[in-house]
């Protein structure tokens, strides 16, 4: 943590399975996190208040210190607490439940006087699940957002209204996080089995983003000093894949530019921008935990 790092930080969605790192990240680099969710997490004995993120006046009176037992107002938001796919309820209520959480966070951020606030994009901004193709690979934050689900809409629109809450204030310091598939090491036993059919996994162009991995990208952004909004692709450096990425391309995907040329498993949603303008590293890869 630099000396110009927030030092208390509240967490949305701090109970799922991404905000689950993120808190034990952050408390492990010195941070101290207040966890708010809907849902109390099942494995933590830190801060925590239940908040429904769609009612504006408790997210202001969280952030701001207002609950009883936790009366310390924050200094940055990491805003993780969505619907957090499409499909898993219907298009509308993911809309209103994420759209709505979202909006709270940031004008609520900007009522108090919030000036760091990392939040949540998605991977599906880039155009899953690539039933059109992506416009070339590794594919980056240089082109227009394409989302073709309303989960991945709204995401895109939270992008645009991140833009304007930078210009309508200067100083305010935006990161969003356009994560791949959140997987924790549990989950790396079934990756051999995607192997056999490239079409399992296709649909974001086999990436992945371990949580752990995740939980630093929320870190470095919260520890980014440059006034205005910026997004990053957040993925692993590798696939989920045995074969090389080269090789499902030219399979899968033999229309599309390939841009330079690959690593034998380097990541097709590429994180060059987070590494350089973030310092990303990511520290873990499937390939560690299976024999
Ligand atoms: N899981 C993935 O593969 C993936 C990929 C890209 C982006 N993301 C994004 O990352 C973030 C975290 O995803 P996750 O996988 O940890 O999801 P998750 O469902 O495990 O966790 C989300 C948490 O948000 C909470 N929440 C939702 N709506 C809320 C509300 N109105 N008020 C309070 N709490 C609320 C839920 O209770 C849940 O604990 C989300 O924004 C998601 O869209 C996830």
């Amino acid at each position: 943590m630099s000396s110009t790092s927030p030092r208390r930080v509240a967490v949305t969605g701090a109970s799922g399975k991404l905000g689950r790192h993120v808190v034990a990240h952050l408390a492990e680099h010195g941070y101290d996190v207040l966890a708010l969710d809907r849902v109390r997490p099942a494995d933590s004995s830190g801060p925590f208040v239940a908040v429904d993120l769609t009612d504006y006046g408790q997210v202001v009176e969280a952030l701001s210190g207002g609950v009883d037992e936790h009366p310390v107002a924050v200094d940055a938001v990491v805003h993780l607490a969505a619907v957090p796919a499409p499909g898993l309820t219907t298009n509308a209520a993911t809309f209103a439940n994420n759209s709505a959480a979202t909006y709270n966070v940031f004008a609520a951020a900007r009522a108090l006087g919030i000036r760091r606030i990392v939040w949540a994009s998605s991977e599906t901004v880039l155009g899953l699940p690539f039933e059109t193709p992506p416009p070339y690979v590794p594919v980056d934050e240089e082109y227009h957002p394409r989302p073709e689900s309303t989960y991945s809409l709204n995401k895109a629109l939270e992008e645009e209204m991140a833009r304007h809450f930078c210009r309508w204030d200067p100083e305010l310091v935006m990161v969003g996080l356009r994560f791949s598939n959140v997987m924790d090491p549990d989950d790396y036993a079934a990756f051999p089995s995607f192997d056999a059919d490239p079409a399992l996994r296709q649909w974001n162009l086999w990436g992945y983003i371990d949580g752990r991995d995740g939980a630093q990208a929320v870190r470095l952004g919260l520890e980014r000093t440059e006034p205005g909004c910026e997004v990053f692709v957040i993925a692993n450096a590798d696939t989920v894949m045995s074969r090389s990425s080269a090789d499902l391309m030219a399979e899968v995907f033999p229309g599309v530019e390939v841009r330079r040329e690959l690593g034998e498993h380097e990541t097709l949603l590429g994180i060059d921008k987070a590494r350089r303008l973030l310092g990303y590293q990511p520290a873990h890869s499937w390939r560690d935990h299976v024999d």
